[in-house]
């Protein structure tokens, strides 16, 4: 099995609400179980949108990983630092901005679509333009092979990819390479280096595939070696040169099937969400003062359910025979809307309080919060300076 290692980042907004839970949350903690996964707040990229206003950035970081742990997002799985916090991300970008072309990043779609939407900000900036470059870096920096984003991120991830590519082609052939193979397939130990060797000369002599895959399924088993030699006899396999950077995969998340109470897309700036520390005194408030099919202006009048938000909350929250229920009811006027509405509230409760419960006790000690956050500092910071050690060396910077 192949060493899968997933990053993700989230702009630090503060308070989550339920869009996030739905959309991402409950994706990160799956993912916790079945992977190795990095997740951490993208504080360097609020400013590229945001550097005139940048608010209370430390404040949202440190609530938006509140509701991270609460929603159950788990530290003794997942590595969760702060993107700032590890400045080696800075130095990829850097040095990765040395070899990018300008044409690459004017090519962005979200480029153009931003400035142009986004009318009121002045995003002419170097860092805006540099955006899918540090989300490069982030990614790049990890190794990390899985990126789960949404359909909005893929063409950021194909950009990163390509990025890996143009950097290991003009880097990936280190001096003394050969010898470093060589030395790296020792480590392998006798057994597995011999089968190394004999499954990498059936490939590069007959062109055989399925030695190819095996050579690559032994280096995957492999607990012994660094990341950075089993990159390059990764690379020494199909004859190319060490690949320093690994081409990241989009793990796309589906779309969240949570929508605003307005049943647009819930945004804060729509004001249309439930936050997931809100009180439950307003979520019932908000829920029974939601919009619903206009058509059922009198409670006699009947109704869709598929032209009524009310209807998509019942589709996360209710069981079949809830739904059944207010199918048959709506469309009969059987029901009111104020009693259709109440199996969602209760629903919506039941989901938040222990989350609630969980934030509570975690917003009274802000220490834990702290000391989690500076482990995931530190694990992050060891992975990164692994890949920062092949990059300053391949760019001909490691002044040993
Ligand atoms: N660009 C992402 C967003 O706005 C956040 C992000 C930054 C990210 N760096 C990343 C996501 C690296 C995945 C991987 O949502
Ligand atoms: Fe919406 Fe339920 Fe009212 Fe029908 S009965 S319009 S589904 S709230």
């Amino acid at each position: 099995m192949y060493a899968d290692r997933v990053l993700s980042g989230m702009r630090p907004t503060g308070n989550l609400h339920l869009g996030h839970y739905h959309g991402v949350l409950k994706n990160w903690i799956n993912l916790q179980h079945e992977y190795e996964c990095l997740f951490f707040a993208a504080d360097w990229h609020a400013l590229t949108t945001h550097y005139d206003s940048p608010g209370d950035i430390e404040g949202n970081v440190w609530q938006m990983v509140i509701d991270w742990l609460a929603a159950g997002v788990d530290p003794s799985k997942a590595t969760l630092f702060i993107q700032s916090r590890v400045i080696e991300h800075a130095e990829l970008h850097l040095l990765l901005s040395m070899m990018t072309p300008l044409g690459w990043l004017e090519r962005v779609p979200t480029y153009k679509d931003q400035q142009e939407k986004l009318t009121e900000k002045d995003l002419s900036t170097y860092g805006f333009l540099g955006y899918p470059l540090l989300m490069s870096a982030d990614i790049l920096i990890y190794r990390a092979n899985r990126v789960p984003v949404g359909e909005d991120q893929v063409p950021h991830l194909e950009f990163a990819r390509e990025v890996a590519r143009r950097f290991n082609h003009m880097y990936g052939k280190e001096p003394g390479y050969q010898e470093k193979a060589e030395a790296a397939v020792k480590k392998l130990g006798g057994k597995k280096a011999k089968l190394y060797e004999e499954l990498r000369t059936r490939f590069q002599q007959a062109g055989d595939d399925a030695a190819l895959e095996s050579a690559k399924a032994l280096l995957g088993e492999t607990q012994n070696l660094s990341l950075g030699d089993k990159e390059r006899l990764y690379g020494y396999l199909e004859g190319g040169g060490k690949m320093i950077l690994t081409e990241p995969q989009a793990l796309l998340t589906e779309a969240s099937k949570m929508p605003g109470l307005d049943g647009q897309k819930m945004s804060k700036s729509y004001g249309n969400t439930i936050s997931l520390r809100e009180d439950p005194d307003n979520v019932s408030k908000k829920i029974r003062t939601m919009p619903t099919d206009p058509a059922r202006g009198r409670r006699t009048d009947p109704g869709s359910p598929d032209k009524c938000p009310v209807w998509q909350f019942h589709l996360v929250y209710s069981t079949p025979e809830v739904r059944a229920w207010v199918q048959q009811g709506c469309t009969t006027a059987g029901i009111g809307c104020i009693e259709c509405k109440q199996p969602v509230i209760e629903g919506v409760l039941k989901e938040l309080a222990p989350i609630q419960e969980r934030a509570r006790a975690l917003t009274e000690d802000p220490d834990m919060v702290k000391n989690i956050i500076a482990d995931g500092c530190d694990k992050a910071r060891d992975l990164a300076r692994e890949t920062m050690r092949d990059v300053r060396e391949s760019m001909g910077l490691s002044f040993g």
